[in-house]
């Protein structure tokens, strides 16, 4: 976290007065005998270090502080007359079918809600020139999905007319909708509630942020983060294995990651067999005695071979330049559904980069290189981010249950909280150069903390039309 001293509004919308008693309420009193619960009327603290809570300035009760999650003792929405909907966006990640079979269970078993609708294939589902069908969620149908990677009602990319979706939602009678999905849905989430706002609808909006990248800021974790680096650190063990093997052999991986590297970082920690990592927050260079090439042409003479980590968004600056009559892809950059860059392929461009040097080098080397892509976000949640997505799932009903709105559930230093939705997609969340964690990283893999002369980045091409 960088915001320095000031803070960013952490207060969180909801419909108005909860005056329902909730079925959850004679639990309550029995959870307040533990010091982990924390009570509703209590704040999570943001700063967690003494340093950053007295460089505020402020009393103990004005510092910045989130609302804990947890079910409360009034709720706003009457769970008889209550239909739910839920609805995946964007790319898949590990967890997602946990997500909604623990939204399901929970609205249906701790609230009694009889009603929860999925909509197909993101927010497509909720317009009406797709044509695609509901599907109603029940405890028996969701029983069993949480086996399979992937999400059972389908994804999409792409924004949709968030009028249209609150039409939708009102003729189906829904009144709380939850979105499972990244940065660009959450921001859709948060257009979907305003429209319902300006149109007096009481309709609660919760999000359950998902991303790989786990680029969400203020969280500790996004779910399906930790499956999907474990499946990556499996690549990293196989090309390890085939460079160990081969005579000069250098194996390299790339790793799904835009822009931000923790992905690639984790990976790296989980076996300690990569000898360099390459992130999109730390940029390298290719040439020179102090370059990466270099580097590694000194690595496979001294040891016999040498395993990098890339990160898809690193070095994104040597792609900007390209010289002629490379194979590598480099077309201009764009932006895919979801408004996201579309990066150039750095893996491809870095094993001909190492190949040509190795060989200029007199050193005739086998490169190993794997992609495993979307073979770490298609599979099905480990058993600690089941157990994840099953608490964020329930965290997510209890708050939307309790009239709560345009605000996602996370965990920040393992209590879980809410936050509203503008924080969440306020910034992205990356590896922080000068922190810990890349720090372990230099330390497990002894490569230096930079790698040459890192290409200036090209400058943004100035608007056609100025803007005021
Ligand atoms: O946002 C997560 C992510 O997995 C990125 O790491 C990756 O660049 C992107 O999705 C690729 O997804 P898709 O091919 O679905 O656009």
């Amino acid at each position: 976290m960088s915001e320095g001293s000031t803070a960013p509004d952490l207060s969180i919308a909801t419909l108005g007065a909860a005056r329902i008693d909730s079925p959850l309420a004679g639990m309550l009193d029995a959870w307040r005998t533990t010091e982990h619960y924390v009570n509703e009327d209590d704040r999570v603290l943001l700063d967690d270090t003494l340093a950053r809570a007295t460089a505020r300035g402020s009393s103990l009760a004005e510092l910045p502080s989130f609302e804990p999650c947890g079910p409360r003792r009034k709720i706003f929405f009457d769970p008889s007359k209550t239909r739910a909907g839920i609805v995946t966006c964007g790319g898949l990640c590990p967890g997602l079918n946990d997500v909604i079979r623990g939204l399901v269970r929970s609205l249906t078993y701790q609230y009694g809600v009889r009603r929860v609708t999925g909509f197909r294939n993101g927010y497509q589902g909720f317009i009406a020139s797709y044509a695609h069908d509901i599907v109603e969620l029940t405890p028996d149908n969701v029983g069993d999905i949480t086996g399979e990677g992937g999400t059972v009602l389908g994804t999409s990319r792409g924004h949709q007319d968030p009028v249209e979706i609150v039409e939708c939602l009102e003729r189906l009678n829904i009144n709380v909708l939850f979105v499972i999905g990244g940065d660009g849905s959450m921001r859709g989430a948060m257009q979907i509630a305003e429209v319902a706002a300006e149109r007096a609808m009481r309709i609660s909006v919760v999000g359950i942020p998902k991303t790989i990248d786990n680029d969400i800021p203020y969280i500790d974790q996004s779910f399906g983060f930790q499956t999907a680096f474990s499946r990556a650190a499996e690549s990293i063990r196989a090309v390890n294995t085939e460079a160990k093997s081969t005579p000069n052999g250098v194996g390299l991986v790339k790793l799904m990651g835009r822009h931000s590297g923790f992905i690639a970082a984790y990976a790296a920690l989980a076996n300690h067999d990569a000898d360099v990592v390459l992130i999109p927050e730390v940029p390298f260079g290719l040439d020179g005695d102090d370059g990466l090439l270099a580097y590694l042409a000194r690595r496979v003479k001294q040891y016999g071979h040498a395993v990098v980590v890339v990160g898809e968004g690193a070095g994104q600056e040597l792609l900007a330049d390209p010289k002629p009559g490379r194979r590598s892809d480099r077309s201009p950059a764009a932006t895919d559904a979801s408004g996201n860059a579309k990066l150039n392929d750095i893996g491809p461009y870095l094993r001909e980069r190492i190949a040509e040097h190795l060989g200029a080098a007199g050193l005739s080397s086998s490169i190993r290189y794997i992609d495993p892509s979307y073979a770490i976000r298609s599979v099905p949640a480990n058993a600690y981010d089941k157990a994840y997505c099953l608490r964020l799932a329930h965290h997510a009903v209890h708050a939307a249950m309790s009239g709560r709105t345009s605000m996602v559930v996370g965990r920040v230093r393992r209590r879980f909280v809410h936050l509203p939705i503008s924080v969440a997609v306020s910034r992205r969340n990356q590896v922080d150069p000068h922190g810990d964690l890349w720090m372990a990283v230099l330390e497990a893999t002894g490569q230096p903390m930079r790698f040459g002369t890192p290409p200036t980045p090209p400058r943004p091409r100035k608007p056609k039309v100025a803007v005021s």
